[in-house]
């Protein structure tokens, strides 16, 4: 049974602590990763690092320990009090490898530096190494980058850290953030992977002062970009972004940017990774619709063996007691008019798909 919002006790009776997690399925189990919060608003910043669970059955969690751990030599990009956010795994089946990305956040700025991490391991549970940290697709224009963004940058284009909607000068195309970081690489702040049928796999993250999303296809060993993108939602300043695809369609679940405080889903849909998208608007539906159920999307689980099954996976923040973040899970629902929603139920469980509902 799910129950939304209580302590959600692992196999040692400790609250699951994998916050803006996600979740793959390898050799008959699922593994959790996530962020592992400490007490107080510090636990924000990344004290611990990613934490990872296992199960068979997506109600009984083992703690399989700390996958990828921040280090302590103030050199190192991954010192402990830096930020690292929404680590997701995949799986390279010819390398035999997993691959974490994270987001990452130097120590002592803020949100300001807007990297995305990589760790790899040869083992699901880690350790991961970690390989380096960077601003994607630096000297690469996107596929489908507009006349204006080549046209040159002006001088009041500065760095800023923006927040969310209203903090550019004016409208996203006419503040050229895109060629501003066009040198240096582009934002990459909340982020997701997703792998195709065919093993391609991309990232997908908030870029351009939050105010767009980029989906970049990565490069056949996941370990890098491939400068293949396409910028997505521009001027909707989307937070954390997640895919899926169902019966071939891309389906897009994301919030919109308020920092902690929980704000309303948006939900896209494609016919293609690269788009064009097209807005369904919030997929939820009942009271608490405004702010997703008081939660914030992180992640939406495809679940084995059953059709048509998917999780939406979100978190219950609390920046004041970070390790005291709750989680809400609800089944994907399928209107026949092709939309994505979610209705608030206090408890279910996955006989829900049985059931023909
Ligand atoms: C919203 C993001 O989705 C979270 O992952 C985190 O970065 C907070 N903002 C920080 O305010």
């Amino acid at each position: 049974m799910f129950q939304q919002g209580i302590i959600w006790p692992d196999n040692n009776g400790v609250h699951i602590n994998a916050h803006g997690g996600g979740v793959i399925y390898h050799e008959d189990r699922y593994y959790w990763f996530g962020e592992h919060k400490i007490a107080g608003e510090a636990g924000n910043l990344a004290h611990v690092g990613v934490h990872v669970y296992s199960s068979k059955d997506l109600y009984h969690w083992e703690d399989e320990g700390i996958a990828f751990s921040v280090s302590e030599d103030p050199d190192n990009p991954v010192v402990k009090a830096c930020i690292i956010e929404r680590p997701k795994v995949i799986y390279h089946a010819e390398n035999d490898e997993f691959i974490m990305w994270f987001h990452h956040e130097l120590k002592g700025r803020g949100y300001g530096s807007t990297l995305t991490g990589l760790a790899v391991s040869n083992t699901i549970t880690g350790p991961y190494c970690y390989v380096h940290s960077l601003r994607p697709n630096a000297g690469e224009w996107p596929l489908n980058v507009k006349p204006f963004h080549k046209r040159g940058v002006p001088e009041t284009t500065k760095d800023s850290y923006c927040g969310g909607p209203g903090c550019l000068s004016g409208p996203i195309d006419t503040v050229n953030i895109l060629g501003r970081d066009f040198k240096k690489g582009q934002m990459s702040r909340d982020m997701t992977l997703f792998v195709d049928d065919d093993g391609t796999a991309y990232h997908i993250h908030s870029s351009e002062e939050n105010s767009t999303i980029h989906i970049s296809r990565l490069s056949d060993d996941y370990k890098s970009f491939s400068s293949e993108y396409v910028r997505a939602f521009p001027g909707r300043y989307m937070e954390a972004p997640a895919l899926f695809k169902h019966k071939g369609v891309y389906y897009f679940v994301a919030s919109g940017c308020t920092g902690w405080s929980h704000n309303a889903a948006r939900s896209a849909v494609a016919d293609s990774i690269f788009g064009p998208w097209k807005e369904l608007g919030n997929p939820c539906i009942s009271t608490g619709k405004e702010t997703t159920y008081d939660s914030q999307v992180t992640c939406i689980l495809p679940v084995r063996n059953r059709e048509n099954a998917f999780i939406f996976m979100a978190d219950r923040w609390k920046p004041e007691n970070a390790i005291d973040g709750r989680y809400v899970w609800l089944p994907v629902q399928f209107a026949e008019d092709g939309k994505v929603f979610l209705a608030w139920m206090d408890e279910w469980d996955l006989e829900y798909w049985s059931r023909g509902s």
